[in-house]
């Protein structure tokens, strides 16, 4: 498939997150199945986004950038406007370390290696570039999420240490990948 020629990448609001959980919960529905491996630490019988979860990310969309607790999030939408990607930069739980944010990210099945996620990393940078107080970006990864670890290695995140065995998700072991970049 071709980079949908028309798309557009923008922030989304709490008001359109109904509408980000049927494309998330629609990528999630992957996890786990076979041949495609695991990306999320969930478990095959509960690849969706958990309904305890959800609740903090919509608000964390409402409180303001610097307060314990913001997220920001942004859709990728094509022609049609509907969601084929996502980025979404978060606090740390961690008093202190207001200058590092964490990222989260996915792309529909049928829009990959198409360079969007690319696209998405690029304008998460952007946006840490714009706010003076942010200079890190930090993530983690399933270890065996290879396609996930390349991108961000292409985008000039490194390794900065593996937990081995962090999960253990149906009756498999998964070691968790930390990465991070400097960008302010
Ligand atoms: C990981 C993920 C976000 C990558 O998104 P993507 O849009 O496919 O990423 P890109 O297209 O920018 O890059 C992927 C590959 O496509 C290649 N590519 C980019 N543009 C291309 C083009 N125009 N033509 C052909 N190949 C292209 C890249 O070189 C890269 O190749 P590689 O995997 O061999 O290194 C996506 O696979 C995904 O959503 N996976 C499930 C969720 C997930 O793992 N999220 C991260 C959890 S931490």
């Amino acid at each position: 498939m071709q980079m949908p020629l028309s798309y557009s990448i923008r922030q989304a609001e709490s008001h359109e997150f109904d509408q980000f959980l049927v494309y998330v919960n629609d990528l999630l529905s992957d996890n786990g199945r076979d041949g495609l491996g695991y990306f999320q630490p969930l478990s095959r019988s509960e690849s969706r986004f958990p309904s305890e979860r959800a609740a903090g990310f919509r608000t964390g969309l409402e409180v303001p950038f610097s307060q314990a607790g913001w997220r920001r999030l942004w859709v990728l939408r094509n022609a049609n406007e509907k969601i084929i990607g996502h980025i979404d930069l978060r606090a740390h739980a961690e008093r202190f370390a207001e200058h590092r944010c964490l990222l989260g990210m996915g792309v529909d099945r049928d829009h990959r290696n198409l360079g969007l996620g690319t696209r998405l990393i690029e304008h998460g940078e952007e946006w840490v570039k714009a706010n003076a107080s942010l200079e890190w970006i930090d993530l983690q990864v399933l270890s065996s999420n290879e396609k996930a670890i390349r991108l961000y290695e292409k985008c000039g995140f490194v390794r900065t240490g593996e937990t081995p065995e962090m999960f253990r998700i149906d009756g498999q072991s998964f070691s968790y990948t930390a990465m991070t970049k400097l960008v302010g």
